[in-house]
């Protein structure tokens, strides 16, 4: 990643000043609710991905960077909503807004930097980019509610779950390429291309973020692991483990999926299943098809710096640890 973040160092640092500059209220509580997240050391993958497919679509412009900024804002309005319905307690290494002033100013916060993108949108005046984005967060929302509606249902199917994380995380990763594009004025080849690099990528983002659930430790991701399992969330590696399973360990995950209790031997027990089943080793090897297929896309452009970091970034999701 250190190649990636040398490449566009100079638009890395403006993108922190223009957060800041752009985050303009008189009201200093939603400021220091916005700081504390959006300063904790996000991996900012969102911004760099618009940064990066700008370039490489040979955008010459500024413009870039307020996008950056405002793809940031969403991204982040986002968090702050999810943390309220997965009653997180930790992320990114630090305690949760709403942990530290409660859920209704999470949300009310989440909403400002929700208006406040599309206000910036507004006087960026792209209306093509309005679109793409608005179409976006629309699918998060899909996503989220989609989500909510399968929550500790043991039946969800493959398909359902990638329906989900398509809308939830994809579809945001996949408009940020698109921008890039729009913003670089290249051909509907090369933009349906960019397109789809950014939804195999977030696809990808997503796999890995469901397998880390289970795999990693709390220290090291910055938020509790276990905590899908905890809120009801049948994501892949259990979806898989619990079309072989037998009848009996059937019913003790579904008893456990639904008892917000989750106990540490409880989680070691369906970690064991799904172990038995192999459920992290076929979803990380579906997150690896997604990640060649991004790569794949890559091929309608040029060799360029651009276009190697963005290979670099695709290996990084494969392999990143947080
Ligand atoms: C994190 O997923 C959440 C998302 C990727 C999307 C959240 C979307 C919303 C809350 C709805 C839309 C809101 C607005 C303002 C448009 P996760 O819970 O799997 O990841 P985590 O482990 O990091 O919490
Ligand atoms: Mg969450």
């Amino acid at each position: 990643m250190e190649t990636v973040t040398q490449l566009i160092a100079d638009d890395l640092a403006r993108l922190e000043s223009t957060i800041q500059k752009l985050i303009t209220t008189k009201i200093g509580f939603i400021k220091e609710i916005v700081n504390h997240i959006i300063r904790s050391g996000g991996k900012r993958v969102r911004p760099i991905l618009i940064m990066l497919t700008a370039r490489l679509c040979g955008y010459k412009g500024e413009k870039h960077i307020p996008y950056a900024a405002i793809i940031e804002f969403i991204h982040t309005a986002t968090l702050l909503h999810d943390d309220v319905v997965d009653n997180a307690q930790t992320r990114r290494g630090s305690s949760t807004a709403n942990t530290l002033w409660g859920n209704e100013p999470s949300v009310l916060v989440g909403d400002f930097l929700f208006s406040k993108s599309f206000e910036l949108m507004a006087h960026n005046g792209n209306e093509e980019i309005m679109r793409i984005m608005s179409e976006a967060t629309t699918s998060l929302a899909e996503g989220e509610i989609l989500e909510l509606l399968k929550t500790c249902d043991i039946d969800t199917t493959e398909e359902e779950y990638f329906e989900i994380i398509k809308n939830k995380t994809a579809s945001l990763f996949s408009a940020a390429c698109e921008v890039g594009a729009i913003l670089g004025r290249v051909n509907q080849t090369k933009r349906a291309a960019l397109r789809d690099f950014g939804y195999n990528l977030g696809m990808a983002f997503q796999l890995t973020d469901d397998v880390l659930d289970y795999t990693s430790y709390d220290a090291v991701l910055g938020k509790r692991v276990g905590t899908d399992l905890k809120e009801g969330k049948v994501t892949l590696p259990l979806i898989h483990a619990l079309v072989s399973s037998a009848e009996k360990e059937k019913d003790y995950i579904n008893t456990v999926i639904n008892n917000t209790k989750v106990t540490a031997r409880d989680f070691v027990r369906v970690g064991k299943i799904i172990k038995k089943y192999g459920g992290v080793e076929y979803t990380t090897n579906a997150t690896r098809q997604f990640i060649e297929k991004a790569k794949l896309n890559l091929q309608a452009f040029k060799p360029s710096a651009y276009k190697e970091s963005l290979a670099t970034l695709a290996d990084y999701i494969l392999g990143r640890e947080t």
